[in-house]
């Protein structure tokens, strides 16, 4: 451990909680702790100041409509744009020269948008997708990395009331065939690569494989070219257009926002869930912006003239809440970075925060605890004194990371939230207020006002303080998912079933979490509970992953589990049994790992591949996944006497110790 390492856990070891710099609770958006009381006495009407963060073409005639459980409807009767809401407004207010997105790529290459820009951009393009077809409500898949084309294509279809499903860059042409096939989506915008560490990657011959998996009529997609002459001479196929050469048709047009009820959709999200088909989060257009607005301005404090960064990438929900429309409704500036934050060297994102005056920075933490790993110096090179404020999300803190990222990025001098939410939560909904709350590393904090979630037993009732059960949420807010797309049955099992009594008329939203609450009501979040994966704060399922390197020739049967990994988080172990007369071996590993990348993508890559005669069972058959995990931890084992096949476990374990 580096020396300042050393000499900070000394001094911060002891200290369990942090109190906001005076400097920040000044100037905050949010300072007053009566808005905790307020928002309880007047639920669910205490919404409506989220909705007034907004410009509706039709005000709600009801905040909250409960009368289909769980079927929510919030601000029902309102009608607004998404687009207009996020750049229109701005422009008319006069905001037309501030700098909406600002955009640095890989290499160094810079672009600013101001909001007049946006305007025009967006509109552009809105008239270029319904120039090739688009209507209101088709489902248009993007496939791209961190370019603005990205946020300018998600407004252009917010704009013609056409719901995007963006499907992150880094998932393989199999992964986005399976998204598109299952939105029934006929349109796509992607690009031809992008770079990662220096290097142009073929993006477009992935987006082609996908579309060739694609099992209906593909309508049109479009391809913005990103790599100029670095680029891997594609010839565009029959139905493909050049971003650039469409836009430059629609010059000058503009597109009227089409005014959308507040419950349509505004995007699907795919994410992961127990099984191996991804379930399509359903987000709407005025609980979901709303939401998102509130919570960037009193939990991010993002104020219109900051500089925003959040350092995630807009291909999960991270992305689309905080990098896209929370800022944007705010009429802030948000910073987008294409690239890794290593390259060309580990100071890269310090290197950021100074040029651009970086105000607030949101990052995971996984992210923290690599940039730990690095140690102090990187950042110290760099002046980061324009920063307010520091965020995290996607995955437990553990306290030390926390401090370290207070101290070394922060100087102490900037709050730490820790939010806890999810794709389906559609924004934060546990974690302190930055202006109001005291701090508490490891623990994501008191819920947010209005949002009433609980640390409950396996029978639902409440935990006692110092306890651990599972996170529930007892009233629904307005940035929730509506349903699974196109399957409100697997909506009801996955979400609603545990915990819900419909006959007394209790419905509890399950997030499948497993959390701890202290005698203070703070609320710590100790990880899934459900055969998902948390690897680098991204969610991936084991049963997808399985499925994968079942697909693999050779491979009889599969289990995975997620073991720790000191920067991960977690880490993907994979337990194979292979069929007779397939050689084990680095050639087969090797061929595992591919099938994964090949049908997810490299996130989800393997830390670990065991070959293993068996896998542990139950007498009834069950996979004893809790004993894999333990091997993989290098954990005592657990209880193995009720296994079929005790023997296994220690020759798995035998193997692992030996690899
Ligand atoms: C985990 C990301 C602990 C959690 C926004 C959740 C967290 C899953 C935190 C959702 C946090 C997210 N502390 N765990 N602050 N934030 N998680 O859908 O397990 O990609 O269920 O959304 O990430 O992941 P998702």
């Amino acid at each position: 451990m580096p020396e300042d390492d050393v000499e900070l856990e000394a001094r911060l070891a002891e200290q369990d909680t942090f109190e906001p710099p005076e400097a920040f609770v000044e100037q905050a958006n949010v300072a007053d702790e009566s808005i905790y009381d307020e928002f309880e006495e007047h639920w669910p009407e205490c919404w409506e100041r989220a909705a007034d963060l907004l410009d509706w073409d039709e005000p709600h005639e009801q905040v909250l409509d409960d009368g289909d459980e769980p079927f929510y409807e919030w601000f029902v009767g309102g009608k607004l744009n998404a687009s207009y809401n996020c750049i229109d407004r701005h422009v008319e207010a006069g905001a037309k020269n501030r700098a909406a997105i600002k955009w640095e790529g890989e290499l160094g290459e810079t672009r600013t948008y101001t909001y007049q820009d946006l305007y025009r951009e967006v509109n552009e393009f809105a008239a270029a997708l319904r120039g090739l077809g688009v209507d209101e409500d088709d489902v248009v898949t993007m496939y791209m990395p961190m370019i603005p084309e990205l946020p300018i294509a998600m407004l252009a279809c917010a704009r013609i009331g056409a719901p995007h499903s963006v499907v992150f860059a880094g998932f393989s042409a199999d992964a986005l065939a399976t998204r598109m096939n299952a939105a029934d989506s006929e349109y796509l915008v992607t690009c031809d690569g992008y770079y990662r560490r220096g290097e142009p990657l073929d993006h477009l011959a992935k987006a082609n494989e996908g579309l060739d998996g694609v099992d209906h009529g593909v309508e049109a997609a479009v391809v913005v070219d990103r790599l100029g002459d670095a680029g891997f001479g594609h010839d565009l196929r029959g139905n493909q257009h050049d971003w650039d050469e469409l836009v430059a048709a629609q010059q000058g047009e503009r597109v009227e926002p089409v005014s959308r009820d507040a419950e349509d959709m505004l995007f699907l999200m795919y994410t992961s869930g127990t099984t191996g088909q991804p379930k399509g989060v359903k987000h709407t257009t005025g609980g979901y912006l709303s939401y998102v607005s509130w919570t960037s301005r009193a939990v991010l404090d993002v104020k219109p003239e900051d500089t925003y960064w959040c350092a995630a990438d807009i291909g999960w929900i991270t992305g689309h809440s905080y990098i896209v429309y929370g800022p944007l409704a705010l009429g802030t500036t948000t910073l987008m970075y294409e690239g890794s934050p290593d390259y060309p060297d580990r100071d890269r994102l310090w290197e950021l925060v100074e040029k651009y005056d970086v105000d607030i920075f949101y990052t995971a933490p996984t992210a923290i605890r690599a940039f730990m790993k690095w140690g102090t110096s990187y950042p110290a090179a760099h002046d980061r004194s324009s920063l307010r404020l520091l965020g995290t999300v996607g995955e437990p803190i553990n306290p030390r990371a926390w401090k370290w990222y207070y101290t070394n990025i922060g100087e102490e001098s900037c709050p730490v939230v820790d939010t806890w939410w999810q794709t389906e939560t559609g924004g934060m909904m546990v974690t302190g207020l930055p202006g109001v709350s005291t701090m508490k590393p490891g623990s994501a904090g008191p819920p947010l006002p209005g949002i009433d979630a609980r640390v409950v037993d396996a029978s639902g009732d409440e935990v006692a303080a110092g306890n651990a059960g599972y996170l529930s949420v007892h009233r629904p807010w307005p940035g929730m998912l509506r349903t699974l797309y196109r399957n409100d049955e697997r909506f009801l099992e996955e979400y609603w079933q545990e915990y819900s009594d419909p006959e007394a008329d209790e419905w509890v939203y399950f997030p499948e979490d497993g959390a701890k609450i202290d005698d203070d009501g703070y609320i710590t979040v100790l990880g899934r509970v459900d055969d998902v994966l948390n690897v680098s704060g991204h969610r991936l399922g084991t049963m997808e992953i399985e499925s994968a390197i079942v697909g693999v020739e050779g491979v009889a049967e599969a289990a995975v589990v997620g073991g720790h990994h000191d920067v991960k988080g977690e880490a993907v172990y994979a337990y194979v049994i292979l069929e007779e007369g397939t050689p084990e071996g680095d050639e087969m590993r090797a061929r595992i790992v591919e099938g994964v990348e090949d049908a997810i993508g490299p996130i989800a890559r393997p830390e670990s591949v065991v070959f293993t005669p068996e896998l542990p069972k139950t007498r009834s058959g069950k996979i004893m996944r809790r004993l894999l995990e333990d091997i993989a931890n290098g954990a005592e084992l657990g209880d193995t006497t009720t296994l079929r096949n005790p023997d296994i476990v220690r020759d798995i374990q035998r193997q692992v110790e030996g690899d």
